[in-house]
């Protein structure tokens, strides 16, 4: 009888196992996709191919398809009219993003508009699309132009320089300024390792880069395959262990989520700094064009702007436009130079229609860009 007790009870753990790790599977069944395996889903596809992995599955299963992040599936569009359908025309339609393990427990990740979810989510979004009118964009455009300006003077006639890392400090530097109004310098000559003569400005640059500093290291551990930290790894493959595990590391000296969950705790603390100093300046903000003196404007003529956007919601979407808008703008412009360099019949068109906009020193307006240069918005 005891036997059979045994027997019962290890087939209904092993039944509850394999309903836990493919609870998320069942809804997406219908998707196409390879087979997942148990614990690591697809992520062996990617160990083995790269990046390749998703062409492969595409040319295989279509432009719709599933890749398994160990438990979590995903579901990967590979259309450029399917992403503009999905990503643009029914995006409202796609609240509450799975919360990958390296953000689970990380405050400054929490709470911008990437993992909040439901209502809260649709009501920051629909602030945070009402500053971004193409009027307000427009007036950060001259911050751009200066801030290219600038990176351009790395590019000295004959000297050989990689562009993806000048592409990802520009673009780190024009959003840092978009964001928050700071200029990191990275995108100047030099590095930005400039000697400041006055001693505030000395202790702000010093502040400065050690902020980038933290944000480069927290970026790049925000890894979605088997590299990261032990407690990442494990939260992929068995998300209910991610929480124990990550206790139990926090306690061991010199461990990757010891200094990460150190990371992220000291800058969100520089993020709410940040916050706090431009509430208190804030008549001086309300000339800024940056992301949050225009928040903060808003919440102080809006009282249900000002209960959904408390500070901690606001460094965290604050610090979210960061993350988010500079590595993407850095490999996709990347990949354009990339992509044109080998083409030299586009590189030539393009010149051309740049160069017919009028004399070097001309700057395109907001309404310029949108209108004098087809063929650019076609090869980007
Ligand atoms: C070429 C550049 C960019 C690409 C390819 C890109 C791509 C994407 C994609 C695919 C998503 C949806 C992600 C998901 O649903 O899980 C997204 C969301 C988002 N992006 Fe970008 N992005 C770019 C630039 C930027 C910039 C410049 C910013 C901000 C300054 C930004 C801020 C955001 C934010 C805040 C979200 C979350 C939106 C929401 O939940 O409503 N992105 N981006």
């Amino acid at each position: 009888m005891e036997e059979y007790i045994f027997t019962l009870a290890a087939m209904a753990m092993g039944f509850l196992a394999v309903a836990y790790l493919y609870e998320p599977y069942w809804k997406v069944r219908h998707v196409p996709g390879p087979v997942p395996l148990p614990l690591i889903g697809h992520l062996h596809l990617l160990a083995k191919h790269g990046l390749n992995a998703f062409p492969l599955l595409a040319k295989k299963h279509g432009p719709i398809f599933r890749f398994h992040v160990g438990r979590q599936p995903l579901i990967i569009v590979a259309d450029a009219e399917l992403c503009k359908e999905v990503g643009i025309k029914k995006f409202k339609s796609l609240p509450n993003r799975s919360l990958p393990s390296p953000i689970a427990n990380s405050p400054i990740h929490l709470k911008g508009l990437f993992a909040t979810r439901d209502s809260r989510w649709s009501a920051m979004r629909n602030i945070i699309i009402s500053i971004y009118q193409p009027s307000h964009l427009a007036g950060l455009i001259p911050t751009m132009e200066s801030y290219i300006e600038r990176a351009a003077t790395n590019l000295d006639e004959g000297e050989e320089v990689a562009f993806s890392e000048l592409a990802v400090s520009l673009a780190t530097d024009v959003i840092g300024q978009a964001a928050f109004g700071a200029d990191f310098g990275l995108s100047m000559k030099g590095g930005g390792n400039v000697v400041e003569d006055d001693g505030a400005a000395a202790a702000k640059k010093a502040s400065a880069s050690e902020f980038i500093k933290m944000h480069i290291y927290s970026t790049t551990s925000l890894k979605m395959d088997l590299s990261g930290s032990l407690s990442v790894i494990v939260g992929t493959l068995v998300p209910f262990l991610l929480n124990p595990f990550r206790q139990l590391l926090l306690r061991v000296p010199g461990s990757a989520d010891r200094e990460i969950t150190r990371v992220n705790g000291e800058l969100s603390r520089m993020m709410d700094r940040i916050v706090s100093d431009r509430a208190a300046a804030a008549a001086a903000s309300r000339q800024r064009k940056d992301f949050l003196s225009v928040v903060l404007a808003a919440r102080e003529s809006d009282a249900s702007t000002r209960d959904l956007l408390t500070p901690d919601y606001l460094s965290a979407l604050t610090y979210e436009h960061l993350l988010a808008g500079s590595a993407t703008t850095a490999f996709t412009l990347s990949s354009v130079v990339y992509l044109v360099a080998k083409h030299p019949e586009v590189e030539e068109k393009l010149l051309r229609e740049i160069d017919a906009f009028g004399p070097r020193d001309r700057l395109p307006t907001a309404d310029d860009l949108q209108t004098k240069f087809p063929y650019l918005d076609q090869a980007h």
